[in-house]
């Protein structure tokens, strides 16, 4: 928009005024003024289109039209160029060509065109000024489109970065005014002056930059004229942070928790930790170790630097350690750390079996033991913990045992049940332990447990009863029977002994006839049993163990005494006396088979020992009588004849049926005769001869009795002078030589009953080794005599010789010197007695044997004597 204004110019007014006119701020406008002879001063913008007017010379010269067409009016300038024209038909100045003030002027103000109308006829000149006026037709503009910083994150706040100028080739106003940024968050501008006039802008640091928050800025920088419109330029500056090392590296946790198993081997992973830095580049390249705090875990678990992988590194025991913490520590090249910490925590593996030992043991316990009892103690450990731990104990089964917890890990051992030595005497008790873990270990333990003997079972005999059977006449001391008993129990307590219980056997204690060896359970016989007056007994055998108390029991024993063939028949009828004489008689008119009498015999013995059978042995007519053979009954065979004599003598043999058999013979007289007084005359003599010869026999043996007696006598008085003599002249010896005489009294065997064979043996032992060919023991007689003296100092023995001499008087001489009568005479008449008695009763036996067909009775007192 223009206002054009109107100034009445006077002549000669000068420029200067003008010009001071043209500075009133309030006048913008196009003057046309007509200037004679002086100058005219327009005013235009820049930039008008051609043919726009400048102005009408016609009015501000004061010329008219036909003048300039006369004058020839024309545009005279000094330059060529002609930016103006004239029109001559209207008197006007228009624009000819587009003026641009900055080509004409540049930043020259005020622009302006100078030339000169010239007129001819007459010639005229007039000045022209065109002042160009500027107008806001150009932006500030920056050269280059953008500016690059780089500026280190640690710059600080306050520090300047010029930035590209911005030109504007307008003038006045309408050249650059101002800078503005954008955004200002971190930088401020500040414009400055510079030397050559023009206004620049720096950017100034006001916060300090963090790449990590933001890498780039992009920043807009805005230059503004003043022109109306205004018009700006703008230029880009991108700002690149540059990363400096101001951020430490960071753990992604604070504590890293794991889990890890213990048995894991070498080189398992246990965890990757990682630390992040902000930072770039060379400032986020991160170490990763152990701080030193770590300790002893250092020696189990390594760290990969690079990558913050974390292995086992060493034999991992739960039982050990069970956790263990680790520092762990990032560092980035700049040195900045950040630690953080790696819990990791063990987790159990049952890799211990339990342990079982035992703290006390009872053995052996006696089988007596109440339930309940205890036996042992144990301590079952494992290593391990939690389910791996946990440990169960168990008893096999089937034992009497039982296995109870009496506190944690400790167990008691105790009896179930009664126990039984005789059963079971020793048990092994295995004890399993087994932990609960999967797979679980187990450990075992045997106990050998031995009972031991309660004195509870008393000896049993091996039978109910005992039945033995003894041959009458047995010899004193025979083995009747042996009994044994069992004894369960052991040691002691199965110690039996045998005693005989003392009970009456017809009326006299058991003792007598029994006796019962205490070790051996043999039952001997004491004395000679005879069938005929015992025929068995029972007595009672007591067995009775070594316990304390002792048990005992008993059984019974059945003697059946058998019999023997001991006894011969006996007669009992006819009766034979001595004195008279008893005849059956037979009437001569007796049929055949007539009963004369009846042998009657008895036996004692029993069974076949006492069936007896009758023979005739010897009779005067055989032919007359026969004797039953099962009755004894002696009857006539045929008619008595008047030629049979009277007197009749039969001797008859009762035989037993014993092996050997035994008999007995019986003479029976028969008298033939049938009156009594005939009888009577026949039976005298018979009975005279018979008397004589027994009375003489009976004085005979009575005299060689009494001779033997004295003989026997006599012997023993002069060995027994002998022995005491002797005895005396050791005993005297021995005293004068100061030494000791030990008298031994060999044990008296009193025990007639064969318990006490064992002193016999021992007795019999002792004589063994007196006898002995080396021995200087001193010994002259057999044990029975009972004195042995020692020679212990082995020096001073009596010779043979010197014994002799003292021994040199003769045994019968000291009996003479003592007694009037001489003994050697008794002894010689004593002897020759004897020998003439024997003598007379051998020729009286012949004598006999021949008047009476022999006997046996001489040989049997023969035999009496000579014993
Ligand atoms: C107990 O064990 C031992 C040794 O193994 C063996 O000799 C003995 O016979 C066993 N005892 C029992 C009663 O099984
Ligand atoms: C013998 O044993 C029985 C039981 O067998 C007993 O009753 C009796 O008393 C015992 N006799 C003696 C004398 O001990």
């Amino acid at each position: 928009m223009s206002v054009l204004c109107c100034f009445y110019a006077q002549r000669g007014a000068s420029s200067t005024r003008i010009s001071s006119w043209l500075m009133e701020p309030l006048v913008l406008c196009v003057f046309v003024m007509t200037v004679a002879r002086g100058q005219v001063r327009y005013s235009i913008p820049e930039e008008m289109t051609r043919g726009s007017l400048v102005g009408n010379i016609v009015q501000d010269l004061g010329l008219d039209v036909k003048r300039l067409k006369s004058g020839r009016a024309r545009i005279f300038t000094e330059d060529s160029r002609e930016y103006i024209g004239l029109n001559v038909d209207k008197g006007t100045l228009v624009v000819k060509e587009r003026i641009d003030r900055e080509e004409l002027c540049a930043q020259v103000s005020p622009c302006s065109l100078h030339f000169q109308i010239i007129l001819e006829n007459p010639m005229e000149l007039h000045r022209i000024d065109v002042e160009i006026l500027d107008i806001n037709d150009n932006a500030p503009v920056f050269t280059r489109r953008e500016i690059q910083f780089q500026i280190s994150e640690s710059a600080t706040p306050g520090a300047k970065f010029s930035l590209d100028k911005a030109q504007d080739s307008d003038v006045g106003l309408n050249t650059l005014q101002k800078y503005t940024l954008n955004p200002t968050d971190h930088f401020s501008l500040k414009e400055q002056m510079g030397n050559d006039g023009f206004k620049y802008a720096e950017m100034i640091l006001q916060k300090t930059l963090d790449r990590e928050t933001q890498e780039e800025h992009k920043l807009i920088l805005t230059a503004f004229d003043g022109g109306s419109p205004q018009k700006s330029g703008t230029i880009k500056i991108s700002v690149l942070v540059i990363d400096a090392n101001d951020n430490a590296p960071v753990f992604g946790l604070p504590v890293y928790r794991v889990s890890l198993l213990e048995n894991s081997a070498k080189g398992t992973d246990v965890v990757s930790v990682t630390a992040t830095d902000k930072d770039k580049g060379t400032n986020a390249e991160l170490m990763y170790s152990f701080s030193q705090t770590s300790g002893k875990a250092l020696e189990l678990f390594s760290i990969d630097s690079q990558s913050g992988d974390i292995i086992v590194n060493g034999d991992l025991d739960f039982e050990k350690s069970k956790h263990f913490q680790l520092n762990v520590e990032a560092t980035d090249t700049g040195g900045l750390t950040d630690s953080s910490k790696v819990i990791i925590e063990l987790m159990d593996v049952n890799d211990n079996a339990p342990m079982i030992s035992v703290i006390s043991f009872s053995n052996p316990i006696p089988e007596d033991a109440a339930p309940e009892t205890a036996i042992a103690m144990l301590n079952v450990k494992d290593l391990d913990s939690g389910r791996n731990g946990q440990v169960k104990c168990s008893i096999a089964p089937n034992l009497p045992f039982k296995i109870q917890s009496s506190a944690s890990n400790f167990y008691s051992v105790t009896t179930d049940q009664l126990l039984d030595r005789e059963k079971i005497s020793e048990y092994n008790i295995t004890i399993t332990a087994i932990d609960e873990g999967s797979p679980s270990f187990s450990a075992n333990k045997t106990l050998t447990l031995k009972i031991s003997d309660v004195n509870d079972n008393a000896p049993v005999f091996q039978r109910q009863s005992y039945t033995a059977y003894v041959m009458e006449n047995n010899s004193p001391g025979v083995s009747v029977l042996s009994v044994k008993a069992h004894d369960k129990d052991s040691g002691n307590n199965a110690r039996i002994s045998y005693f005989l219980e003392d009970i009456l056997v017809n009326g006299v204690s058991a003792s007598t006839f029994i006796s019962v060896n205490t070790e051996s359970g043999d039952i001997l016989a004491v004395r000679s049993f005879d069938y005929e007056q015992t025929k068995e007994f029972s007595i009672r055998v007591k067995a009775q163990d070594g316990g304390n108390p002792p048990l005992s029991s008993n059984v019974s024993v059945k003697i059946i005494i058998q019999d023997q063939n001991d006894n011969a028949p006996q007669v009992l009828y006819p009766v034979q006396s001595g004195a008279s004489v008893v005849a059956e008689i037979v009437p001569r008119s007796a049929d055949v088979g007539y009963l004369v009498t009846k042998v009657v015999a008895v036996d004692v013995d029993s069974g076949q020992n006492a069936w007896l059978s009758y023979k005739l042995q010897k009779a005067t007519d055989s032919a007359l009588f026969e004797v039953g053979l099962q009755n004894g009954e002696i009857r006539t065979v045929r008619q008595v004849t008047d030629k049979d004599a009277v007197k009749q003598r039969l001797t008859v043999v009762v035989e037993d049926n014993g092996q050997p058999s035994r008999s007995a013979t019986v003479n029976v007289n028969v008298a033939v005769a049938d009156s009594f007084p005939e009888v009577l005359s026949e039976f005298t003599d018979f009975t005279h001869d018979k008397d004589y010869n027994d009375t003489l026999t009976f004085y005979l043996v009575l005299a060689l009795a009494v001779v033997s007696f004295l003989f026997i006598v006599s012997i023993i008085a002069i060995l027994s002078v002998k022995c005491y003599r002797w005895r005396r002249e050791r005993m005297f010896y021995k005293s004068g030589a100061n030494l000791p005489v030990i008298p031994y009294y060999p044990p008296l065997n009193a025990d007639v009953g064969g318990t006490g064979t064992l002193q016999h043996v021992y007795n019999y032992e002792i004589c063994r080794t007196t006898d002995s060919r080396k021995s200087d023991l001193k010994y002259g007689r057999p044990c029975s005599e009972s004195i042995i003296s020692l020679d212990s100092s082995g020096t001073q023995t009596l010779t043979r010789a010197q014994r002799a001499k003292l021994n040199n008087e003769d045994p019968f001489d000291q009996v003479s010197s003592r007694n009037p009568v001489n003994a050697k005479c008794i002894f010689w008449l004593q002897l020759m007695t004897f020998f003439l008695l024997l003598l007379y009763y051998f020729s009286l036996t012949k004598k006999k044997k021949k008047k009476r067909g022999g006997g046996g009775g001489g040989g049997f007192f023969f035999c009496v004597m000579f014993r």
